[in-house]
């Protein structure tokens, strides 16, 4: 697939959770489409379902109702593999839980997608890079449990954006980090978006972060409540 411009349409998408305790609405019928080259925030305070809607756009969960097609491919026709090869290929996750593996460091954290991807080609170069950008080259050595979670969460990054993804998607990317590094991270996303037309979604509880966006769409209760365009007030990365 080609790497720029992807566009993503979710329609009429609900996910309910079957939990001992009963039935959790946690996205309810959300239709929306982020245009190839879009940069997208998610807003909405804590349990709106964010993270479910970015997990179901990544492939990663099952939706109860609805359809996610990227660049017309309808991401649940796909078997479980095919599904899993194109994430590995064309999507790039940062989790707000990190999950690294524990085992790993931090360099082979960031190469692992690409590893799972049967592709062992990566450079090293690439990798010196990336690692370089995030300024964790000097940590690329540890094991997350000898990182701090702004590190943790850098590394997460990286391993999202090795594989120069079509789409990123980006649960809290900036969380853990302060604010030197969430501007560096923001300005980061913006530049791949604008030099490099890549599609990202991106899930924020800052303001300030959403508004690095073009558009920012906020949840409550698993709904899309509120929508703006960030056009006038949006911040651009100065040369
Ligand atoms: N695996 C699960 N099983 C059952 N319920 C779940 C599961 N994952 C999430 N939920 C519930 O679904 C709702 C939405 O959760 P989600 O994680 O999408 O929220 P969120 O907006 O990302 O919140 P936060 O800002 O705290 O990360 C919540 O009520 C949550 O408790
Ligand atoms: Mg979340």
């Amino acid at each position: 697939m080609n790497k720029t411009e992807i566009p993503v349409e979710v329609s009429n998408l609900s996910k309910v959770y079957r939990t001992h305790g009963g039935a959790v609405n946690a996205v309810c019928d959300i239709s929306l489409q982020v245009k190839g080259g879009e940069f997208l925030t998610i807003m909405g305070a804590s349990g709106s379902g964010k993270s479910t809607l970015l997990h179901l756009i990544a492939g990663l969960t099952t939706p109860t109702v609805g359809s996610v097609k990227i660049n017309n491919n309808e991401l649940y026709n796909l078997s479980d593999a095919e599904r899993t090869r194109f994430r590995c290929r064309n999507i790039g996750v940062i989790f707000q839980a990190f999950n690294l593996i524990p085992t790993l460091t931090a360099a082979e954290n960031i190469l692992l997608p690409s590893l799972i991807d049967g592709n062992n080609k990566t450079s090293r170069d690439k990798i010196d890079n990336l690692l370089r950008t995030l300024e964790i080259y000097d940590r690329r050595r540890h094991r997350p449990d000898s990182l701090s979670g702004g590190e943790q969460q850098r590394v997460a990054i990286g391993r999202a954006l090795l594989i120069d993804p079509a789409i990123i998607l980006a649960d809290e990317p900036t969380g853990n980090l302060d604010s030197v590094n969430t501007d560096n991270i923001c300005k980061l996303l913006r530049n791949l978006c604008d030099n490099e037309h890549r599609t990202i979604v991106l899930v924020t509880h800052e303001k300030s972060v959403a508004d690095w966006g073009d558009r920012c769409i906020t949840l409550k209760d698993g709904r899309i409540v509120d929508e703006k365009n960030n056009n006038s007030t949006r911040k651009e990365v100065l040369a």
